[in-house]
């Protein structure tokens, strides 16, 4: 996580702790934490949840992205899930 001797939030030693939304101070992992644990089907759930892009509003296309990617990988263990009980 992110050390107190960082001078940047993106320094390969925070990953998961940069900020994904600048504005509200959002980060990767806290986007990521709250898209799983709370099962975030969409953008404005997500924004609800985190605040994350309600300022600029530059960072929503990559909020998006957080949320479609999850959707995707849902979908993918649902299917493997499905083929495991059939097989
Ligand atoms: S960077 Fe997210 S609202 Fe500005």
């Amino acid at each position: 996580m992110m050390e107190l001797s960082c001078q940047s939030d993106r320094c390969s030693r925070c990953i998961g702790s940069e900020y994904v939304c600048h504005c509200l101070k959002v980060t990767e992992d806290s986007l990521i934490d709250t898209i799983v644990t709370l099962g975030i089907r969409n953008l404005r759930e997500l924004r609800q949840q985190t605040g994350a892009g309600d300022g600029c509003m530059s960072c929503r296309i990559r909020l998006q992205k957080y949320v479609d990617e999850y959707a995707r990988c849902e979908q993918v263990e649902s299917v493997a899930m499905e083929l495991t009980m059939v097989g």
